[in-house]
């Protein structure tokens, strides 16, 4: 249990919750405490996925400005790869993962957001990588995932005018999977990932890797990573069980172990 980030397990599900008042700014103590959260949640067999929430209020505000202001470079170089670590062990958490975004996710809080599979947003959510407005550019991957996720031009205008994004513009680009009203955030990123308790957690930790890693390589290769991940699955009980059933009993009725 961290200072300002919390797990939370329920029903296979675990909250990362970030709890840091009054924006949930992401100091360098919150930022190693998400890094041994996303740990924690991927080596614990009892967890089949995950939620990202900052509260009612906020999602987060970004990276901590203040702590930031007066640093020099070699200062920043050292802290922005721990931060990048950090957020790559979320990105790399391999279990289905969702944000449930409410308030705020300016800055590194939009930038965690896209380490998630999905995002839920609030109707009054406000998105946007603001940085360039205090002189920087995003630095926990806001120039990698977002462009990824909802293309160059689209990112560009977010990172080069470090423009307020609305909710419902968030969804018509991509970047939102969901608006709901803002006091169902939680309720609804939760509904989101239910369905992967009890499931075949092999496959899904294979979907994502071969999604994932295959987005970063060429098509050859992305498939022949492919073809490895799906040819292990044989090797599970979950495969045994999945077609055993299918044969007895139909399409969808089968019980998993999560081996
Ligand atoms: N770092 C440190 N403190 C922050 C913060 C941040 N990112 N964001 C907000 N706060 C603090 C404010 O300074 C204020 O503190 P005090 O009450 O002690 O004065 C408190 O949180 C509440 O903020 P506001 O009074 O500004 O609240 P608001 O409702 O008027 O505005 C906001 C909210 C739009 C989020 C505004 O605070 C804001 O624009 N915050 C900065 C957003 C930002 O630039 N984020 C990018 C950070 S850099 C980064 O993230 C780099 C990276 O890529 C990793």
């Amino acid at each position: 249990m961290g200072e300002f980030v919390r797990v939370e397990v329920a029903d296979q599900i675990a909250t990362i919750r970030l709890d840091r008042p009054k924006m949930n700014a992401l100091n360098a103590h919150v930022q190693g405490e998400i890094a041994e959260a996303a740990g924690q949640v991927s080596a614990d067999p009892a967890v089949a996925a995950v939620i990202l929430y900052g509260g009612e209020r906020v999602f987060a505000a970004g990276a901590d400005i203040k702590e930031m202001a007066d640093l020099g470079y070699a200062d920043m170089a050292e802290r922005s790869a721990r931060l990048q670590a950090s957020f790559s062990a979320v990105a790399q958490i391999p279990k289905p993962v969702v944000a449930a975004v409410t308030g705020y996710a300016l800055g590194g809080g939009l930038e965690l957001a896209l380490c998630a599979d999905f995002r839920v947003l609030g109707e009054s959510a406000k998105v946007g990588q603001p940085e360039i407005l205090l002189g920087i550019i995003p630095g926990a991957g806001g120039t990698q995932r977002l462009p990824r996720l909802i293309g160059p031009s689209k990112a560009k205008d977010l990172i080069f005018s470090g423009r307020h994004v609305t909710a419902a513009e968030a969804l018509s680009m991509g970047l939102a999977d969901a608006v709901v009203p803002d006091a169902e955030v939680y309720s609804a990123a939760r509904a989101m990932v239910a369905r992967y308790a009890g499931g075949p957690a092999m496959a899904l930790r294979a979907a994502k890797q071969a999604v994932d890693t295959g987005l970063e390589v060429d098509l050859g290769t992305g498939l022949e990573i492919e073809r490895l991940q799906f040819a292990a699955l044989f090797a599970t009980e979950d495969q045994k069980a999945g077609m055993r059933s299918f044969i007895d009993s139909g399409p969808g009725k089968a019980t998993f172990t999560g081996r």
